[in-house]
């Protein structure tokens, strides 16, 4: 099988290195890649949202699974266009992404289908917006309809603070991503985990489940990011976690999905909070999680390859999909200015040394330049660690994050220090 990644982060990075280690995999290319997919296979220099390009270059090269990595292909219709040319696409066409890419969408699909979800107020204006917060004493979590590269979201306990936020995004800061529909929502409390479904057009089946750190700071202090590190599986859920999900949430989500005619085909990372009544869904995610991927792929057992094209072609075999039973740790190493700043770093090493073994490293977004690698800033690489428990593989994580802080000493890098701790 001849294998397309889109995207260039460090999720492209462990999707290409998964395939590439597939036995059905013949060759593997990424678009537009990064330095760590350049190990893999070829990088082309194609944008992930440039639809007409990629479909033109799979025809060229017979791609037979292409693989959507970011939100944004998926929002721009690279699956539809990739279909049209005849690849075999896993990730979603443009309308049945917008469970990812309209939250107001993706809420009224949960209201009309009985998923568990946070109470909401869709508002279209200041005033409506303002009103729709006497429903919640508790704190809202206030999110713009659109995407909005995770900052879309504010999450406030405080009256003021939400007010505030509500002026300032009906008046000079505009709405994250435009438009001027918003959600107002219960604010929820308890443990947040990422819960992954592979959906093959007609049925979903779970697909492991991750806890990722969305804050930049220890101790969750600091703005939200895309994810600053994450760990698989989650600990402290209880026995029957898997079949309490697929009853109250895929369920719903796959028997909605039918009744409105919607192939729904690829991954669906489903944002859940365990609450003390149990799993409600914060979101939906078209794609895998970045930090998620890279903890979640390693535990994949077989032909990672075959899986995800058996989805693509609307034939998944359950029994296909099985996990090892040891854990993973990751940490993200980030430019010291992210979330706010990317700060460009050149002439960091090709070759990165983190000694010990079960440990590796993907690149974020970046490209090979001879034997240097040239990063954009932001989630410049994370760090993986794999052993029989979280705690030793966080340990083992840890050592190989220690070793590479060194060797980039010269470097602004940053990273949190309590990944898998709690
Ligand atoms: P989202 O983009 O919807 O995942 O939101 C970003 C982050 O905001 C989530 O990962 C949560 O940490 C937080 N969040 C979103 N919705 C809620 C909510 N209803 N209550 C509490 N926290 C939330
Ligand atoms: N780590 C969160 C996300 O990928 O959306």
């Amino acid at each position: 099988m001849r294998a397309l990644i889109i995207g260039g982060g460090a999720r492209e990075d462990a999707l290409s290195w998964r395939i590439a280690a597939s036995p059905s995999c013949e060759a593997v290319s990424s678009a537009p890649g990064n330095a760590g997919t350049a190990e893999h296979g070829e990088n082309w220099p194609i944008a992930a949202t440039d639809g007409v390009q990629l479909a033109r270059r799979c025809t060229a090269e017979r791609i037979d699974l292409a693989v959507l990595g970011p939100e944004t292909a998926i929002a721009a219709g690279v699956g539809d266009r990739l279909r049209e040319a005849g690849v075999a696409v896993f990730g979603p066409n443009r309308s049945a992404g917008r469970l990812e890419s309209s939250k107001i969408f993706a809420k009224r699909f949960m209201q009309r289908h009985g998923v568990p979800t946070a109470r909401a107020t869709i508002a279209h204006s200041l005033d409506g917006a303002l009103r729709a917060l006497e429903d919640h004493a508790d704190g809202v979590a206030i999110k713009a309809d659109g995407l909005a590269a995770g900052k879309g979201v504010v999450v406030v306990r405080d009256r003021e603070l939400a007010t505030a936020t509500l002026t300032q995004w009906y008046g000079p800061a505009h709405i994250p991503g435009g438009g001027s529909d918003i959600l107002i929502e219960e604010r929820l409390e308890g443990r947040e985990i990422s819960l992954f479904a592979l959906s093959d057009g007609e049925r979903l089946i779970p697909f492991g489940a991750a806890c990722d750190y969305k804050r930049a700071g220890d101790g969750d202090s600091g703005p939200n990011t895309g994810g600053m590190g994450a760990y698989s599986p989650p600990r402290g859920l209880p026995e029957n976690f898997e079949s309490l999900v697929f009853e109250r949430v895929l369920d719903p989500v796959q028997r909605g999905l039918s009744a409105e005619g919607e192939r729904y085909v690829g991954v669906l990372y489903c944002g859940l909070m365990w609450t003390r009544n149990g799993p409600l869904v914060i979101e939906f995610n078209a794609r895998f999680g970045d930090p998620e991927a890279q903890v979640l792929l390693p535990r994949i057992e077989g032909d990672f390859a075959q899986l995800l094209l058996s989805v693509a072609q609307g034939r998944v075999d359950p029994e296909a999909v099985t996990f090892s039973s040891e854990a993973c740790v990751g940490v993200v190493l980030a430019t010291s200015g992210y979330p706010s700043s990317a700060t460009p770093l050149h002439g960091l090493p090709r070759r990165l040394d983190i000694g010990g073994e079960r440990c590796r490293v993907f690149w974020g977004s970046s490209s090979p330049n001879g034997e240097a690698v040239d990063v954009s800033g932001g989630r410049v690489l994370t760090v993986v660690g794999s052993d029989v428990d979280v705690e030793r593989a966080r340990l083992r994580t840890y050592e190989g994050v220690h070793a590479l802080a060194a060797q980039l000493s010269g470097y602004d890098l940053t990273y949190r220090t309590d990944i898998a701790v709690t």
